[in-house]
């Protein structure tokens, strides 16, 4: 490895699911926000992680922002799609955002890894990841590599597992 200096991460979801709290969470402590804001449109923000340097585009959910998450899929070495695995009826939202976006000419047949968070794994009722992964169809995904991972942004559990992950296939 060692080859390239920066890869870029897309980091999507629906609104509310906790992408800026995890972006927030896997910054250096020094850099951490005391108070995560929603996101207005996109935000730019830079992490190190397994020997690896991301360069992390959050992209709002709010569904006028959806359109712009097409804009990014080109550059995107990999794709981070957080889920709040607590609200079970967006599930059926964030399947139909993820399908589309593995659809987009952009995106469909490449081999950009797809890292799933499962997150608010400490509130009470999320889903385990297995029945996140069934709810969001990922059995079907053969164009790429995934991993579904149970997460909490707020506490950082499981994060570092996740990112290693994506790590290692970037690697
Ligand atoms: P948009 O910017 O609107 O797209 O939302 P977002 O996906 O960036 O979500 P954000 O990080 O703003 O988090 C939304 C809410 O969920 C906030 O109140 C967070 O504190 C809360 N939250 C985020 N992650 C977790 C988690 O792991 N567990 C729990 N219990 N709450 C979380």
């Amino acid at each position: 490895g060692g080859g390239r200096a920066e890869l870029t991460v897309l980091v999507l979801g629906l609104d509310n699911s906790g992408k800026s709290t995890m972006l927030n969470a896997l910054r250096p402590p020094e850099l951490r926000a005391q108070h995560v804001m929603p996101t207005v449109s996109h935000q730019q923000d830079r992490f190190q992680s397994g020997g690896v340097s991301f360069s992390a585009w959050d992209v709002s959910g709010a569904p006028r922002h959806r359109a712009l998450w097409e804009r990014h899929y080109r550059a995107a070495h990999a794709v981070i799609f957080v889920v709040d695995a607590a609200d079970h009826l967006r599930l059926v939202v964030a399947r139909e955002e993820l399908e589309l976006m593995l659809a987009h000419p952009d995106m469909f047949g490449r081999r950009a890894p797809l890292l799933v968070f499962a997150n608010k794994s400490d509130a009470p009722h999320a889903l385990a990841p297995m029945l996140v992964a069934a709810a969001l169809g990922l059995e079907k995904i053969s164009d790429r590599p995934w991993h579904v991972c149970a997460s909490s942004a707020l506490s950082g559990a499981g994060l570092a597992d996740g990112v290693a992950w994506l790590a290692a296939q970037l690697r």
